[in-house]
């Protein structure tokens, strides 16, 4: 099999333990989320040399929002700040910058923000970088499910359209439509869960867990991911 064949279309990262890396510093838990920003921006950088079309990070849960408020508000206000400073970034490498999750949750300064930024790097296709931001497997699953639901009510003829739908149908209808399914799924700082990220899409991605906090996880550490990636045999439940 030729090398590049071994890169992964579409990584997909967990970024987490911002907090324990800044409490191990005797820091704020802020001060992880600032250093993170570094780790996106290198793994970024990363994925387009190595040649990843897609690199998706989940930034944000609906979970999160359950977090302190002011650390739910520094979070954002991160956001806001990191997107206009890479905005350059963004332009210079040809990166298409893509926002998903459940944005009527965001406020509006924010949303405005994430528009410009979409709309000014749509026409790039060097990297997708996509940010899941209040964004939760299941709430996309319903989403979808509801919307078909109600394009079938409103056109009785779509019944049949409907009943024949299959898997690659009905993905059309999540958040992620049109995007490739995750090849690689890493999450960072030892946890063994999903966490509700990408419940239907991530049905064959293989799975990388290390125990490296997010705000320490820089190209090397991307790099072994990727390598360790290469080594596995994807079957998809055939026999080969
Ligand atoms: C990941 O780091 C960032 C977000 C979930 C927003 P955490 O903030 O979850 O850090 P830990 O898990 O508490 O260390
Ligand atoms: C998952 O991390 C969500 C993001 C990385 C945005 P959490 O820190 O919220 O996950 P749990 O609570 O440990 O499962
Ligand atoms: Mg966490």
């Amino acid at each position: 099999m030729e090398e590049n064949s071994k890169i992964p279309v579409h990584v997909s990262i967990i970024m987490d333990g911002n907090g324990r890396w800044a409490k191990e510093r005797g820091k704020e838990r802020f001060y992880g989320h600032v250093e993170g920003v570094e780790s996106v921006r290198a793994c970024t950088e990363e994925a387009i040399r190595k040649g990843v079309k897609y690199l998706s990070l989940f930034a944000f849960s609906e979970e999160n929002w359950n977090r302190p408020e002011d650390e739910v508000r520094s979070l954002m206000g991160l956001m806001v700040k990191a997107m206009v400073n890479e905005l350059p970034t963004f332009q210079k490498n040809g990166i298409k910058f893509i926002v998903l999750g459940n944005r009527s949750r965001l406020d509006d300064s924010l949303n405005a923000e994430i528009d410009e930024c979409m709309g000014l790097t749509a026409g790039y296709t060097n990297l997708n970088l996509v940010i899941f931001l209040s964004y939760s497997g299941r709430w996309d699953i319903l989403q979808a499910a509801k919307r078909l639901a109600l394009e079938a009510a409103a056109d009785p003829s779509a019944a049949q359209a409907v009943r024949d739908m299959d898997a690659g149908g009905f993905s059309r209808y999540l958040s992620t439509g049109g995007i490739p399914d995750p090849d690689l799924i890493i999450r960072t700082s030892g946890e063994l869960r999903i966490s509700n990220y990408l419940l239907w899409q991530c049905a064959y991605s293989e799975m990388y867990f290390t125990d490296t906090l997010w705000p320490d996880f820089k190209a090397a550490e991307f790099d072994a991911a990727l390598a360790e990636y290469a080594k596995r045999d994807r079957r998809y439940g055939k026999v080969k």
